[in-house]
């Protein structure tokens, strides 16, 4: 999470009271040692009235992806809330990645029991309520919510998400980052850039909290309205960040994709791919060069722009390149760079340390003929 932030009526000291007693509700990461925040609340946070158990249906293939892919997300269609039109496309063990079509707004908060969510708003805007308060959201925003944080998407129309999720805490690298948490001058990301919740809440009612826990959704009635804060500071809280408010860094020739990162997390990067000049050497070749990633399987959504390297892709597609084949541009694409000044693209890019295995149903939106594609014609 980035900086300190203070919002609302809070006592003068931790853990005391003032003039009214608050219900203090301390939300912490890595065994209160980590980031966390201190939520003020007039009614106690845990009082419920009922609850119930049902299963999640989602379950991984049983082999390990070793081909390149491509996945045609344009396929699926717009179906519901958020918890509910996630479409889980391919994970492994540590985080799940996926789409949302998110048309509606469910009469519940959800609570992700054991995955932070970095969501990637490919098209569309909106609302995001939380019980930490509200954010408005617009199109290539990432909007990142901490494990245990209550919250729903209010779309205006329908909001095209690309999502990960992760058992992982995701930060902004490291390096971009000084000694007292600021983000330095060189990073391609501002402080002053981030947007976090203003303490303010839609009309809509909440009926329920859904606890999102990876096998199973537990769902209980509160027996108040969890948006009942008067304030709460801290750390730990979602925020969204525009992609296009990042400042690319770009180079005298061609540079990898780690100098496009956004954020960092244990089993993964993100980078985004923006708008820029291309290489300002004399005899640049400004697309990418030929590459065995051995390490890594890279995964590009693709947002909006031309996308020079690739040949059949479109706006909200999908690929993934694995470690154990070489890949690059597409026949003809190298050399045809050669002069070109400028990219227009918008993509943003995983990089998994780990293997990947499909979600059942994912092979039904493949291009089947995407191997075939670095085949001369
Ligand atoms: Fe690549």
């Amino acid at each position: 999470m980035p900086f300190y932030v203070k919002i609302g009526n809070l006592p003068k000291y931790r853990h005391t009271f003032d003039k009214d007693v608050y219900f203090e509700e301390v939300i912490s990461s890595e065994s209160f040692d980590g980031p966390y925040s201190i939520l003020y609340h007039n009614k106690e946070p845990t009082n419920f009235l009922e609850y119930e158990i049902r299963n999640k249906d989602a379950k991984m293939e049983e082999k390990y992806i070793s081909q390149h892919s491509h996945i045609l997300t344009q396929k699926i269609k717009g179906n519901g809330d958020f918890a509910y039109s996630r479409k889980y496309l391919f994970g492994n063990d540590y985080l799940s990645i996926g789409i949302s079509r998110v048309n509606k707004t469910g009469d519940y908060l959800m609570r992700f029991g054991n995955r932070h969510l970095l969501a990637f708003v490919h098209q569309g805007d909106g609302l995001l309520e939380t019980n930490m308060g509200s954010l408005n959201y617009f199109e290539h925003d990432y909007i990142l919510i901490p494990k245990g944080v209550l919250f729903r998407f209010i779309p205006k129309g329908e909001t095209f998400l690309f999502f990960v999720e992760s058992g992982d805490s995701i930060n902004f690298p490291q390096r971009y980052v000084n000694g007292l948490g600021q983000l330095k001058l060189q990073s391609p990301i501002s402080d002053r850039n981030i947007r976090i919740p203003e303490l303010r809440y839609s009309d809509l009612p909440v009926k329920k909290i859904i606890v999102d826990s990876g096998n199973e959704y537990l769902e209980y009635i509160p027996s108040s309205d969890p948006r009942d804060l008067v304030g709460w500071d801290g750390t730990y809280y979602p925020f969204a960040l525009n992609a296009l408010d990042q400042m690319p860094w770009v180079g005298k020739i061609h540079l990898p994709p780690p100098v496009h990162q956004t954020f960092d997390s244990k089993h993964f990067m993100v980078a985004t791919f923006l708008p820029r000049p291309f290489d300002f050497h004399e005899r640049a070749i400004p697309i990418s060069f030929y590459h065995s990633n051995v390490d890594v399987e890279e995964i590009l959504f693709y947002s909006s722009g031309n996308f020079m390297s690739r040949k059949g892709i479109k706006k909200g597609s999908i690929t993934i390149h694995v470690r154990n084949l070489t890949h690059g541009p597409h026949p003809g694409k190298y050399k045809e760079s050669i002069g070109k000044e400028w990219t227009d693209e918008l993509a943003v890019m995983l990089e998994v340390y780990d293997r990947i295995k499909f979600y059942k149903g994912t092979d039904e939106l493949l291009d089947k003929n995407y191997m075939s594609s670095w085949r001369e014609e």
